[in-house]
């Protein structure tokens, strides 16, 4: 038995050997197909689970007259199909939560104020917070990264001029400069009507404004299609501790109380101001500090994106006060509280006509205060409307600051319009 059972064994160990040589190679193959597959900075900063999208999203690039992108541009767009981080600490959104999206450049000292302002928020940890970059900064990016307060999704725009050094959207060799006579020159650009090029640091914010509404609202699957409000705020916005819960009591009033209101905001249109401390709500033209619309209403902006991108202004908001707002029709009011829940802060000391008591940032302390009444809902739903009509500002008639004639940059901005609404013609 058993001089019969050792060949017996010889030929079951060679084919155990033979398996696992063939399991092994298999395995590997199958690794590498992976890694072929899949970009390998893709694996390792955990694959999306939005491959459908990404998909989708590079089908369209073929359609599209975007920029020639570099590396760093096309590995910060692949970091904008990641999931949100902290989903372990909050598993699940709160129902009709109103997603906080902040936009940022490179202010990290003003970031880390806004973001500890952001973590005393009441129900933060309800919703989702986005954050949209204009440019790679380290910096920034750790501030983000730090958070554990709610569930964050980082995205950054891959045609910001601050990531192209050599190439438009950045500054391109053969660009004219200045007052540079094109002509003359034999130099790329097209001056603004007030006979200057562009110039990239500048056009960078209405850039990234408009790439980050389209977006959030058409682009990214967390938000896309979803018709209740989202919440705009600033790197330089402090946001008081009742804000959040202020807001979901606007939005929930708003049809009710002010059906000719297309928004509702944290912060009064004047940002110099913390509000009346009236007994009442306020409807009052649209600011730019801490503003909240719906679908419906990205819907009507998106139309005028033509009316957006072609006018010669280089400031976002200025563009929809002059441009896109007065095309409604209406008045396009505001509706807010009495007391403000988020404050524009400045560096101290900047030559902007802002009064002594105007809030200012300096070594990263903030002279911002919040009383007991900041700290909890301050918005009674009982009661009416004061309505602020003929306040003064931008409006109809006011033809722009300039610096947004470049026929580049206005093509840029009307694809960043198309970029999530082509998806018939693929070319494969
Ligand atoms: C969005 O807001 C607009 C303007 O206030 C309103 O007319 C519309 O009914 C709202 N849409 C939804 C889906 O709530």
């Amino acid at each position: 038995m058993a001089a019969c059972k050792k060949p017996r064994t010889k030929e079951a160990g060679r084919r155990r050997f033979v398996f696992v040589v063939v399991f092994t190679l298999m395995f590997v193959s199958v690794v590498l197909f992976c890694l072929r597959a899949y970009p390998v900075s893709n694996i390792a900063m955990e694959p999306a689970d939005d491959t459908n999208h990404k998909y989708s999203h590079s089908r369209l690039r073929g359609n599209l007259n975007l920029p020639k992108q570099n590396e760093l541009s096309i590995q910060l767009e692949m970091r904008n199909w990641l999931p949100a981080r902290n989903r372990d600490l909050y598993p699940t959104l709160a129902k009709d939560h109103i997603t906080v999206v902040l936009y940022v450049h490179n202010r990290p000292q003003y970031l880390q104020v806004v973001v500890k302002s952001l973590s005393q928020v009441k129900g933060i940890g309800e919703t989702l917070l986005i954050v949209s970059h204009d440019g790679y900064f380290d910096e920034m990016n750790k501030i983000v990264e730090g958070i554990r307060f709610c569930q964050v999704k980082q995205i950054f725009s891959p045609y910001s001029p601050h990531i192209f050094p050599s190439s438009f959207p950045g500054v391109s060799p053969n660009d004219c400069k200045g007052k540079d006579d094109a002509a003359k020159k034999h130099c790329e650009g097209n001056p603004d009507q007030y006979g200057n090029h562009r110039a990239p640091k500048v056009v960078s914010l209405k850039h990234h404004w408009w790439w980050m509404m389209n977006t959030v609202w058409d682009g990214l699957k967390e938000t896309r299609g979803h018709s209740g409000h989202i919440l705009f705020i600033e790197e330089d916005h402090f946001i008081f501790p009742n804000a959040y819960r202020n807001l979901q009591i606007l939005t929930s009033l708003k049809s009710k109380k002010c059906p000719d209101c297309y928004a509702a905001n944290l912060a009064p249109s004047d940002v110099k101001s913390r509000g009346e401390g009236w007994e009442s709500l306020i409807a009052e033209r649209m600011g730019n500090v801490g503003y909240s619309f719906n679908l419906t209403v990205w819907r009507k902006i998106h139309e005028k994106a033509k009316d957006f991108c072609y006018f010669d202004d280089y400031n976002w908001d200025i563009t929809m006060w002059t441009t896109v707002y007065p095309s409604f029709g209406a008045p396009v009011y505001s509706l807010r509280g009495p007391r403000t829940s988020a404050v524009h802060f400045g560096k101290c000391g900047l030559h902007q006509g802002q009064g002594e008591q105007t809030a200012c940032v300096d070594n990263g302390v903030v002279n911002i205060e919040v009383n007991d009444e900041d700290k909890v809902a301050n918005i009674k739903s009982e009661w009416s409307v004061h309505v602020h009509k003929h306040q003064p500002g931008y409006k109809a008639g006011f033809k722009g600051w300039g610096g947004w004639g470049d026929e580049r940059d206005r093509l840029l901005c009307l694809e960043f319009a198309r970029m999530y609404k082509i998806t018939e013609t693929a070319s494969f």
